[in-house]
């Protein structure tokens, strides 16, 4: 094993174990780069893991291979990230002739296992984008592969690293509400970002697991984090009411539409040009189309979703997850022996916001921004007393500035010590999506579902 592979392997196994503890072995950029292959060469693929590490970490690694079933999307990556590596439509011959350190999987969500496992057995460490899987059974597969390997397996969960939630994190586990007993979480998708997701592959269950997998891994994780414990057993609800078959007008896709000057959803994708570039120029090599119509007959994810969760240390929570809001934002709230924590995100009745929800969309999305710093409250309300409020300095982009300290801790920081714990391994990738998948079981049921019946894991009482 060469020197540098040692040390990145050091390095990733004690972030998924315990980032708590000081990487002091870590440097990896010394002698010889760390050597990385990226599957799926989409968005997410070329903009946060691509272009981005290319620009900000070159110094440290490099790209060795990238591969995409597209041809056409897999040229145009190639050009946008700016990486100087050969370009591969088989991933295991990439594997084969580059042995990479590291793979990162950003293909669609249902096909992330099958990388995620060749890679594994091909002797590589894996990093994959959320959420790590679609179902029960690739979810096992996964776990025996990474057992099985010897090697290590992170998920990409960066909602944990913006500095909202890490404050959320710290009050809770300094017992500001003294003993944690309940939480409330509700997330609304408004008609721009939540109409997103229906509009291409994440609208069918067999390639999304659907948005209680797709998106709402992010939320669970977050919450399993937060509270510190394992989901035990799931109830929840849900329905398409509003997308889908829903509408009495369709067509195939937004750009030649006969509805296009009244559907209040009409969307010119060519008007951007990366999205043209990346999409729409592709679409001759595998008929992936980036503008469906948000009303095609074969939509079969739910719109509305809710759930009751019960945990390993007997927290109840209700959450709920809506995708045709007129605003988009969050709220949670923590029910405590000692208290209740109040925290929530672009509620535009509580604060005067200067930004449309079409704005706003854009700036979430914008995986390089370096905005302007915000200040967003956190209110801490003892029992018995007046209540606080405690001003969080944060960025809007990149997840709430998510996704750069994400990759700082992962290849640049990794020897500052994390009180938080905030890097994600695969048992925590495999718990965010149980919670999902009991979900799904819970509405076809009518039953409550425990996650004990749908995975080897047992729940754990406390997380750390
Ligand atoms: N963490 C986050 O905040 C975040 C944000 C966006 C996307 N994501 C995740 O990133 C992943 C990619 O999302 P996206 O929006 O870029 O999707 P996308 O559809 O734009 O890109 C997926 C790419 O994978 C390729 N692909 C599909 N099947 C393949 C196969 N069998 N072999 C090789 N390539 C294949 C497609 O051609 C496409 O280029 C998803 O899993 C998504 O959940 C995470």
């Amino acid at each position: 094993m060469k020197a540098s592979r040692r040390k990145f392997l050091t390095s990733i196994s004690m972030l998924a174990a315990a980032s708590a503890m000081p990487i002091n072995q870590f440097n990896f950029g010394s002698k010889e780069k760390l050597k990385i292959a990226l599957v799926g060469t989409g968005i997410r693929g070329i903009t946060f893991w691509g272009k981005r590490l290319v620009d900000e970490y070159s110094d440290i690694l490099e790209f060795v291979g990238l591969c995409d079933i597209n041809p056409g999307r897999l040229a145009y990556g190639l050009a946008y990230t700016g990486a100087a590596c050969d370009t591969y439509t088989d991933f295991e011959k990439m594997i084969r002739d580059k042995q990479p350190n590291l793979v990162i999987v950003t293909t669609k969500d249902s096909n992330h296992h099958q990388f995620i496992i060749k890679a594994l057995e091909m002797d590589c460490d894996v990093l994959t984008e959320k959420p790590l899987t679609t179902d029960e059974d690739k979810c096992e597969a996964i776990l025996k592969a990474e057992k099985k390997s010897g090697r290590n397996l992170i998920v990409g969960f960066n909602y944990r690293w913006s500095p909202y939630n890490t404050k959320i994190k710290e009050l809770l586990t300094n017992n500001s509400i003294g003993k944690l007993t309940s939480v409330d979480f509700h997330w609304y998708l408004n008609t721009y970002h939540g109409a997103s997701y229906f509009r291409r592959w994440h609208g069918q269950m067999e390639s999304s697991g659907s948005l209680w997998v797709h998106k709402a891994t992010h939320h669970f994780d977050l919450l399993n984090w937060w509270i510190n414990s394992e989901p035990s057993e799931v109830f929840a609800l849900g329905d398409l009411e509003f997308y889908g078959k829903n509408s009495s007008i369709r067509g195939k896709n937004c750009r030649n539409c006969t509805h296009k000057n009244t559907c209040e959803f009409y969307w010119d994708i060519n008007k951007n040009t990366f999205l043209k570039n990346l999409y729409a120029d592709q679409e001759k090599y595998d008929d992936y189309i980036r503008d469906n119509c948000l009303f095609r007959e074969e939509i079969n994810i739910y719109d509305k979703m809710s759930a009751q969760v019960k945990y390993a240390n007997n927290v109840q929570l209700n959450y709920s997850l809506t995708t045709y809001s007129p605003f988009e934002g969050w709220r949670v709230a923590f029910n405590g022996t000692e208290g209740r924590i109040e925290a929530f995100m672009d509620i535009p009745y509580y604060k005067n916001m200067d930004i449309s929800q079409a704005e706003m969309h854009t700036a979430e999305m914008d995986q390089s921004s370096e905005d302007a710093k915000e200040y967003e409250p956190i209110i801490l309300h003892k029992l018995w007393k007046d209540f606080e409020t405690i001003e969080v300095e944060m960025e809007r982009g990149g997840h709430g500035g998510g996704d750069q300290r994400l990759q700082d801790k992962m290849f640049r920081t990794t020897t500052i010590p994390d009180p938080y714990g905030r890097t994600a391994g695969s048992r925590d990738g495999a718990m965010s999506v149980l919670i999902g998948i009991a979900a799904r079981k819970s509405i076809e049921s009518g039953q409550a579902i425990k996650i004990s019946n749908i995975s080897s894991l047992s729940p754990k009482t406390s997380r750390s």
